[in-house]
């Protein structure tokens, strides 16, 4: 399969987007893009669990065309699918974490994570971004990270809480690695001794990260609505259905099946968004129905990002959007906000 031919076709870009990916990006990145956690249960899982969502469609509510736009923790977005923090986007495609940005372009939101090989003054942004955090032993030497990010623009603070360490991935740590700059990695922090990871993250790390940052915090890896009820208590700003894409903990539940509990817990007190095998606008559709306010993609976006830059991030964002406004409009949805009512 040529990349050009299925480029400038007007073929769904994302049929094809695995193995083009799969061509374009050296084995061992491609392994650690593509690994789960344990038998890879969770991973196999979270788009089917999607895909079982049925809506009651709603009729003769002269709706026209639907409108897309929406705010995320009050940025205005033209639509919201959003692009997922991942580590490694340098080693992916030369342009990272730029690339992907230019891609999410002036009008969608784009998660930076702190793991990125891209110093954030350097980031380029056209658009509005947010900055995902993974606290090291010593919380305070995250203070410089993140005084910087906001710096620089970001405009919220993404604190990831499932991953007190990276879950074992079977297979990654067996490929050739030697073509593969490990300096790409946490390029923001001030110093290279920080530890790795911060094992006895609380409810009080909200607060101080809050505290440290000075915008909005939104905790991501929730999956029960009696945790998320318990962030929003200790001041998170907004909650993020994860099970880091089946990455952590294997026979994690699908963020499909955990949404709606999530979303009833959180009520009209803050906004919820997910993440998780989200591969067609349908689904996205789906988890707009559940509750989520911002449905965001990852690998997709490394594939697309591997395979043609920041050029394929756009396309694969205009893509699943258009597969969205017609399924909203074939559902009698003028907007996202009137999806929950389909179930
Ligand atoms: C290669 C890779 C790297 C990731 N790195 C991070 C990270 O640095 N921080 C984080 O919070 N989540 C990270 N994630 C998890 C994503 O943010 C997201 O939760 C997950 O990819 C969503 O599932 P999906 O890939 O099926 O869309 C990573 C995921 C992948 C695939």
């Amino acid at each position: 399969m040529e990349l050009e031919p299925v480029l400038s076709t007007s073929g769904r870009l994302l049929d094809h987007l695995p193995e083009l990916a799969r061509r374009a990006i050296r084995p061992a990145v491609w392994a650690y893009v593509e690994a789960g956690a344990g038998g890879r249960l969770t991973v196999s899982e979270a788009e089917a669990a999607w895909r079982s969502v049925r809506f009651r469609t709603r009729v003769l509510r002269g709706g026209g065309d639907a409108d897309l736009r929406t705010t995320l923790l009050g940025t205005e977005v033209s639509t919201p699918i959003a692009i997922a923090p991942t580590a490694m986007q340098r080693a992916v495609h030369p342009t990272g974490e730029r690339g992907m940005a230019e891609g999410a372009g002036p009008d969608a939101l784009h998660v930076v994570s702190s793991n990125c090989g891209t110093r954030f003054d350097d980031l380029r942004a056209p658009g509005p971004w947010w900055l995902q955090a993974y606290l090291p032993p010593d919380r305070e030497l995250f203070r410089p990270v993140v005084e910087d990010a906001v710096t620089a623009g970001a405009r919220a603070i993404v604190l990831t809480v499932d991953t007190p360490h990276p879950g074992t991935k079977r297979g990654v740590d067996e490929e050739d690695w030697s073509s593969v700059d490990l300096s790409w990695w946490r390029v923001n922090y001030p110093r290279a001794d920080v530890g790795d990871w911060k094992t006895d993250l609380d409810l009080d790390d909200i607060g101080w990260l809050r505290e440290a940052a000075g915008v909005p915090v939104v905790v991501k890896g929730v999956l029960r609505g009696d945790d998320a009820a318990r962030c929003l208590d200790a001041g998170a700003d907004a909650i993020f259905v994860s099970n880091h894409g089946g990455r952590q903990l294997d026979r994690a539940a699908s963020t499909a099946s955990a949404l709606r509990e999530v979303a009833a817990a959180v009520g009209d007190r803050t906004e919820v968004y997910v993440d998780g095998g989200i591969r067609s606008g349908a689904d996205v559709l789906a988890a707009l129905a559940l509750g989520a306010r911002g449905v965001l993609v990852g690998r997709p976006a490394l594939w697309a990002l591997g395979v043609d830059g920041g050029r394929g991030v756009g396309r694969l964002l205009a893509e699943l959007t258009e597969e969205l406004r017609e399924c909203l409009e074939l559902a009698g949805c003028a907007c996202p906000d009137d999806a929950p009512d389909l179930l």
